[in-house]
């Protein structure tokens, strides 16, 4: 794992952005696995500038997302659908025909997963996958357990992600319960993962996916296994890894 400590949000928003625009600029069509959450909102900022001073194009570029609830449609304005609209793909001139999101609104979760993971295979995989971390270590929807679970599949999510998420719902009962997830074998298998995380209520979840041994209940410390993952993190977030001076 090669970590890179920055000094707040905005740095670490700039470094993961460049890194997702490095790729882009390397190949014009490439596949980026996208994330979302609050923390890499800065990083898809940094995207769109990018592109209205000219330096990047999506046009080409195709998309795959980690994950979605499942029972919310598409318009909805918590489903995962809505936010990469809102916070990327309609500042840019990325092709809606080449943005995928696990298709939430369909209530055949067997079907839904399977198609998933036929159209990332199709596309030939991940080139780069931008991940987030839950405060519980989870990446993707991949919530603590005692497996660590390969194709995108069903979950049901954990009281402590329902209680994370809920700030962005009217009602902790509007959380959906479960959600549609890439499994750790299509995250695993993306050429390069750049990992985000701020702040000091994830540093006990960034030290056990560093520091940590590699256990399902942190879903995200598997990645000490993959061999280029770049951990982009706040000096908060690290604050607890002996090992990040
Ligand atoms: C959600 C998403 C994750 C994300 C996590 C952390 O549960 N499924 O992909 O990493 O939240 O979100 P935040 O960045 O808002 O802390």
């Amino acid at each position: 794992m090669r970590i890179v400590s920055c000094k707040d949000y905005a740095e670490m928003s700039r470094v993961a952005g460049n890194l997702m625009a490095a790729e882009i600029i390397k190949n014009p069509s490439c596949v980026l696995g996208l994330a979302t959450g609050s923390t890499p909102i800065g990083a898809y900022e940094h995207l769109v500038e990018l592109y209205k001073s000219g330096d990047i194009s999506f046009k080409d570029v195709k998309t795959y997302n980690l994950d979605e609830y499942r029972g919310l449609a598409h318009d909805h304005d918590q489903s995962y659908h809505y936010f990469m609209n809102e916070n990327l793909f309609k500042h840019v001139d990325i092709d809606m025909k080449n943005t995928h999101v696990p298709d939430g609104s369909n209530p055949d979760a067997e079907a839904a997963c399977a198609e998933y993971d036929k159209m990332v295979e199709e596309a030939g995989g991940v080139a780069l996958q931008l991940l987030g971390i839950g405060n519980n270590g989870h990446i993707g929807f991949n919530e603590p357990g005692s497996v660590f679970v390969g194709p995108t599949h069903c979950v049901d999510l954990t009281e402590s992600t329902i209680v994370a998420n809920s700030r962005l719902f009217e009602r902790i009962e509007d959380v959906p319960r479960q959600a549609y997830t890439m499994g750790i074998k299509t995250i695993m298998s993306a050429k390069r993962v750049v990992i985000v995380a701020n702040g000091e209520a994830k540093a006990e979840a960034v030290k056990a996916m560093i520091e940590g041994p590699i256990d399902p209940m942190c879903q995200a410390s598997i990645l000490q296994l993959h061999p280029d993952v770049v951990v982009v993190c706040d000096e908060a977030a690290l604050s607890l890894c002996s090992s990040v001076k």
